[in-house]
């Protein structure tokens, strides 16, 4: 009998605080809110916890983003020699990174370049025109040279930087290098045991 009359004066309590000052216009009583809904800090709003008083912290100087890749190299022909001796491809031309690769150049090379990557693509007319992938020249690129073509843009060409991750620009350049040059997997370093 005393456990259900101790019963009875919980529920009583309970329903006390949840049903403190209800009325159809006002809210319920909440008991410790907080419990259940910490404060959310805005992204620029001040923080008294915080060493700067901001909430929004810097990234850790000497940091970069998971996923991002550095790129030290300017533009120029020195610059665009360097990336080529020092760059290497992680990629190797598998089938897969192939059709990856067909598909990006097609997409983003194709309409200046040509789909064999002759100079001769849709717009080309309107443009100087671009050199042939498989000129003496651009035969002599290594795979790290044409990523830096595509990272920075060269003379009339524009960056691709923006448009293309780090690991598309790979791809592409596999594409060019062992299709569209016919270079096979000469010249490229393996490096993720061919897997991508
Ligand atoms: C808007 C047209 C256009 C697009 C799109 C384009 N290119 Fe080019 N590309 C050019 C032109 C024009 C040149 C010649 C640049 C110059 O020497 O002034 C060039 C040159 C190059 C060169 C030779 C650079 C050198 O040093 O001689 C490579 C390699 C190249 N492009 C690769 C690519 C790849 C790969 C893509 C796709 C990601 C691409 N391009 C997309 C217009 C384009």
């Amino acid at each position: 009998m005393i456990r259900f009359i101790h019963a009875l004066f919980a529920l009583a309590f309970i329903a006390l605080l949840s049903g403190c000052g209800a009325t159809s216009e006002k809210r319920a009583y909440e008991y410790m809110p907080d419990m259940s809904r910490s404060p959310a800090y805005k992204a620029y709003a001040p923080n008294s916890v915080t060493r700067d008083g901001l909430t929004l912290q810097r990234p850790v100087s000497g940091t970069i983003p998971r996923g991002f890749h550095t790129f030290h190299y300017g533009p120029g022909e020195d610059e665009a020699a360097r990336a080529g001796r020092e760059l290497e491809n992680p990629y190797r031309a598998s089938p897969r990174t192939l059709e990856e690769g067909k598909g990006l150049f097609q997409t983003y090379c194709l309409v200046c370049h040509g789909e064999q990557g002759k100079g001769d693509g849709p717009i080309s007319a309107k443009i100087p025109t671009p050199p042939s992938y498989v000129s003496e020249r651009l035969m002599q690129f290594p795979p790290g040279r044409v990523f830096h073509v595509i990272t920075l843009g060269t003379g009339k060409m524009p960056s691709y930087a923006a448009q293309l991750s780090a690991d598309e620009r790979w791809k592409i350049v596999t594409y060019v290098h062992a299709v569209l040059q016919g270079l096979g997997d000469r010249g490229q370093v393996a490096q993720n045991g061919g897997s991508q």
